[in-house]
């Protein structure tokens, strides 16, 4: 191509990104001399927690490139990182979409990009192409690393560029990373996902399950300890099989967690998300002797009922599901659990739904994100006959909300009158002579404090249970 120049492109990917990004920057020097003022990104996440993360690699490169951040109206480049999980995810990128392209008209050198999971569906890209061309670029979750390179063509060629892969390549490290908080990070240990629940879209968005080499896991949290990180929150569709199917001995997730405890300045270890049908016994112990790991377990169950979850193709039954639970909580008596939940899943009869309500009253869950079953085009579920009315999803839904509101309250006061050991993350975005800070067990509690506590551990008296949130004071 042209456009590179006689100088010679680096094979080594990181390299050769890096090379890209000098380019886009040369670019962009030249547009601010033209614009006379700088020029600004609005990077927006829709998914989850690695969406999140994936974003923090994104806002990195363009910052690199020189981009300066900014809210969305007053952006020369907006970029939503997609999740396509449920349908509602979805809904809302079309509609956005219909928003910028007013703001584009207003402002043509304006540029449009559009990556993450929704990308990866074919169906989503045939609709982009016909009916949204003001789009700039499209890539995928495979090829975020080539991002740089990827904007570097648009610029040049000046039409919509489209790049997704069905499957990534490899996994590139020693890019340009962001955090966005400077005490606590993300760190990946894994990529996509095996489990092929029937009923979910990730494994066909995030392809298959690759675990990051344990080396550079463990360097990466060690260079942001010595950045002064405290916190680390390990990342994975499905941690408990860190390490599967690899060809070189790789540990198990439980080994891996017992190398990060011993990282100096990491004082607290977080994970998820957690198949039950892969939590070892192994790890059951590391969280038992472990002074650093949190004191939660984010163990989505999705269904009470066995019925159900053979045809979410889970591989556990509710029997199974409960014992394991006795078993942790036999270990780590005062552990908080948390789960996901999904109502309407096809076929899913009244007594199913009941069975449900009980493993919730059972197991008196700390927190619960639950869904609404929405059909995903292309999974073994959305084939099926047995599509539940929405008006009974709904009632089922409301039903549940009404639990899990109970419940949560129920085991949030237990933890009334004691004193524990807090991170404080922010100020409160509603009033800001609080701070709000993060219990060992994931919980929120908010208290009267200074704003330079922020990223430090401290001790707070929880006094009230606000149902979802506490309030509390500090011990000083
Ligand atoms: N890997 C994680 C979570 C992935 S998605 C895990 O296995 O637990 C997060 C949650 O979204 C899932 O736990 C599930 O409860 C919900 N979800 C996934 N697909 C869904 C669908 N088609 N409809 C409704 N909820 C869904
Ligand atoms: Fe989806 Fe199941 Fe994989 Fe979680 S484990 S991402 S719910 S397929
Ligand atoms: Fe996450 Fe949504 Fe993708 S939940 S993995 S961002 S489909």
């Amino acid at each position: 191509m042209s456009m590179e120049g006689s100088v010679k492109i680096p094979e080594d990917e990181a390299k050769r990104q890096f090379y890209y990004i000098e380019k886009c920057k040369e670019w962009l020097d030249n547009e601010r001399l033209r614009l006379g003022r700088p020029l600004r990104m609005s990077v927006q996440t829709l998914g989850c927690q690695m969406n999140a993360r994936d974003s923090e690699k994104i806002t990195a490169i363009l910052e690199q490139i020189g981009y300066e951040s900014t809210d969305e109206k007053t952006a020369d480049l907006v970029l939503y990182n997609t999740c396509t999980v449920r349908e509602n995810a979805n809904l809302k990128v079309y509609g956005r979409l219909g928003y910028l392209k007013k703001q584009k008209e207003k402002n043509p050198h304006m540029k449009i990009i559009l990556c993450g999971c929704m990308m990866q569906e074919e169906t989503v890209i045939e609709k982009l192409k016909k009916s949204y061309r003001f789009v700039d670029l499209i890539f995928g979750t495979h090829n975020i690393y080539k991002l740089a390179e990827l904007l570097y063509t648009q610029i040049n060629t000046e039409t919509m560029t489209i790049d997704v892969w069905k499957e990534a390549d490899k996994i590139v490290e020693n890019l340009p990373s962001e955090r966005k908080y400077s005490f606590k990070a993300g760190v990946n240990i894994m990529y996509g996902c095996n489990n092929f629940c029937s009923y979910c879209i990730v494994p066909y968005v995030r392809g298959r399950e690759r675990s990051r080499k344990p080396q550079d896991i463990l360097a990466e949290i060690r260079k942001l300890a010595s950045e002064g990180v405290v916190e680390i929150m390990l990342l994975g569709q499905n941690v408990n099989s860190y390490g599967k199917g690899q060809e070189e001995a790789y540990p198990d997730f439980a080994s891996l967690l017992e190398e990060v405890e011993k990282i100096e300045g990491i004082q607290r270890i977080r994970f998820m998300t957690s198949h039950p049908k892969d939590l070892s016994d192994q790890l059951i112990e590391v969280l038992k002797k472990s002074k650093k790991i949190g004191s939660h377990l984010h163990l989505p169950v999705q269904s009470g009922s066995t019925d159900v979850l053979a045809a979410m193709n889970r591989k556990y039954t509710k029997e199974q599901y409960l014992t394991l639970i006795r078993k942790i909580r036999g270990a780590v008596p005062d552990i908080s659990l948390t789960t996901d939940i999904i109502v309407g899943f096809p076929g899913e009869t009244e007594s199913d739904f009941r069975e449900t309500i009980s493993v919730i009253e059972d197991v008196c869950f700390d927190g619960a994100y639950t869904f609404i079953y929405s059909k995903r085009t292309g999974t073994p579920a959305a084939d099926r006959k047995e599509q539940i009315p929405e008006a009974v999803k709904k009632e089922r839904f409301s039903v549940l909300l009404e639990v899990i509101q109970r419940v949560t309250r129920t085991a949030m006061e237990k933890r009334i009158g004691k004193t524990v050991t807090v991170l404080a993350e922010e100020i409160n975005e509603k009033d800001d002579n609080l701070i709000s800070c993060r219990l060992s067990g994931n919980a929120i509690v908010h208290c009267k404090g200074n704003p330079t506590l922020i990223g430090q551990f401290i001790e707070v008296k929880l006094t009230e249970n606000k149902g979802f949130y506490y309030m509390g004071e500090i011990i000083p």
